[in-house]
């Protein structure tokens, strides 16, 4: 990644943010921030027949975020689950890759899988970045970058021969996580100087 100007930075706010976002176990999401929720999945998956709205809705209201108050916050949130859903499926191809389960084409697969994961880890961490700084078309295309190695890992397994991908179920939530937030920043970018504040 000696490409990306943001990644220790980035790794820093990071840490940052996760520290803020995720204080403590309280599970009270305010019915204004619930509202937006809504709206935005509901404008999301409007626009993209691969967002599912309950998916949406349930995923955001997965993070106590009780300092998150309006459409940006949402975004780091969606990043931020995006990112643990993808270090999560890392572990998960790991324990694959060690189950002596698979023939060695799929081992193939799942190694590169396993590379494709790596590399989008880097990718959300500096999208999130992006995103702090405002760069919202960095961001775009960092978040539409992940999307595209959930694909091609997919098409790993479906190319050569007609099976199912065992990652089918990771790489859609990933896939749709990430096409959330691309949404997301999308909306956020139309209007950067006047966000939506609905804590009153
Ligand atoms: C959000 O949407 C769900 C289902 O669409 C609905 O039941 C709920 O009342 C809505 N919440 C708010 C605060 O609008
Ligand atoms: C990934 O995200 C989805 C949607 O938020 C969630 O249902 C799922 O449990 C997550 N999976 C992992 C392995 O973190």
């Amino acid at each position: 990644m000696g490409h990306c100007p943001f990644s220790s930075l980035s790794l820093c706010c990071l840490f940052l943010l996760l520290t803020i976002v995720t204080p403590t176990h309280c599970y009270l999401i305010s019915p204004p921030l619930l509202d937006l929720i809504n709206s935005t999945c509901k404008e999301c998956s409007d626009k993209s027949t691969d967002i599912n709205y309950n998916f949406c809705v349930t995923s955001l209201q997965a993070i106590p975020a009780s300092h998150v108050t309006n459409l940006q916050g949402i975004g780091l949130v969606a990043m931020e689950l995006a990112l643990k859903n993808a270090t999560n499926t890392i572990s998960t191809i790991e324990k694959m890759l060690s189950s002596k389960e698979f023939e060695p084409f799929a081992m193939d697969c799942l190694r590169d899988c396993l590379e494709l994961y790596a590399d989008a880890i880097a990718m959300l961490v500096d999208a999130f970045a992006a995103f702090l700084y405002k760069q919202f078309d960095a961001a775009n295309i960092f978040m539409r970058t992940v999307m595209d190695a959930t694909s091609t890992c997919d098409e790993g397994f479906t190319e050569k021969k007609r099976e199912l991908t065992p990652l089918a179920k990771e790489n859609n939530n990933l896939f749709q996580l990430s096409d959330i937030s691309w949404c997301i920043i999308k909306q956020v970018s139309f209007v950067p100087s006047q966000l939506p504040n609905v804590s009153s």
